[in-house]
């Protein structure tokens, strides 16, 4: 990839999409096409080969779609299947039809099964069940994945590659509480707590399962890296993570030193918990010689104020 190379950004307003953008243009690209989801619906295959007529981009990052916490996949489990099968499969081949030199897809990993040793690797996929409460999810994203490999098979070529995130948190990141993600719901309701002057604030589940965040910039970064390294890259799929995970009751306390918040923490354990510990082995992406920079500490305060000045004082 260089600085003149054409990059599209799909799902550019996103959180993992603004971080690209971020990093981008920090690294001195210039050519980078977005297309906002009311300008270009991903799922309309039509659409998107029109898109890529016109366009050619070089060099796509997929990283647009549909996800979120819990409850938001037990909700909707059906458009979590489909908006992101149907997005994957335009671009995928709209990408191959036109001759994208690369194209980067985001697994989950929850596309692991339930009971992986821990750290995850990469190839314990397909080797044993995956967790019920977000199957239609990680199902979509196992489809992505294993494109990855289908057309790199079929096409004798290289040029599409999965990386696997583990939670992704920052600027930007969904904070609505239906349907965000575990750390993204928590910095609001101890924010709002705070604004609000509330003595309880009551947080969902039991606060036992562990998990690993990685900040989106750092992501990003992971994913500029494999583009500017694509020769280096294998036929297979990258996790990424920042090497440490947290139960949740750890992290209600992080984000409480945080927010400043004093009062008291109750849990429902009614809420489902999810899986009990996911965390990735990135040994196989950090052999490349890729290293995420932010501290979750660091993370936490930079989107904390985020939060505190886009979505708390614009109210
Ligand atoms: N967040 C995580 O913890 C995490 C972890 C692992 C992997 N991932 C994967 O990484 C990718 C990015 O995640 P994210 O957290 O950045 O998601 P996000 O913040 O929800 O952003 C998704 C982006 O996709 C766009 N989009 C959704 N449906 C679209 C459609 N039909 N046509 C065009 N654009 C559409 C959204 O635009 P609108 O908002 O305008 O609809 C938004 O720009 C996703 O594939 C996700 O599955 C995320």
């Amino acid at each position: 990839m260089h600085k003149a190379s054409k990059v599209y950004v799909a799902g550019h307003t996103g959180l993992l999409g603004r971080a690209l953008l971020k990093v981008l243009s920090q690294r001195g690209y210039t050519e980078i096409i977005t297309r906002a989801h009311g300008e270009l619906d991903l799922t309309d295959g039509n659409a998107v080969d029109e898109f890529f007529k016109n366009e050619r981009p070089e060099y796509v990052f997929l990283a647009a779609g549909l996800t979120g916490g819990i409850i938001a996949n037990l909700t909707y489990p059906a458009a979590f299947l489909h908006t992101n099968i149907a997005i994957q499969d335009s671009v995928f081949q709209a990408a191959q039809k036109y001759r994208a030199e690369r194209l980067i897809f985001y697994g989950s990993s929850c596309m692991y099964p339930k009971d992986c040793p821990q750290p995850m690797k990469e190839d314990c996929m397909f080797t044993g069940g995956i967790e019920k409460t977000s199957e239609a999810y990680a199902i979509s994203k196992i489809a992505g994945t294993i494109a990855c490999r289908a057309y790199n098979a079929q096409y004798k070529t290289n040029r599409f590659t999965a990386l696997v995130p583990n939670s992704m948190y920052g600027p930007y990141d969904n904070f609505e509480l239906e349907t965000s993600h575990v750390l993204a719901g928590l910095i609001r309701r101890f924010i709002e707590a705070m604004v609000e002057g509330r003595e309880r604030i009551t947080l969902w589940g039991s606060g036992a399962p562990r998990r690993e965040f990685v900040y989106s910039e750092d992501v990003a970064e992971a994913s500029v890296f494999a583009m500017e390294n694509s020769d280096r890259l294998q036929n297979t799929h990258y996790n990424i993570g920042s090497g440490a995970d947290y139960s949740v009751k750890e992290l209600a306390e992080m984000v409480r030193k945080v927010t400043g918040y004093g009062g008291i923490i109750e849990w429902d354990a009614e809420k489902p918990d999810g899986v009990k510990r996911k965390l990735l082995d990135c040994s196989r992406f950090m052999a490349l010689g890729w290293r995420p920079h932010t501290t979750l500490k660091e993370g936490l305060k930079i989107t904390c104020e985020w939060f505190l000045e886009n979505k708390v004082k614009r109210l």
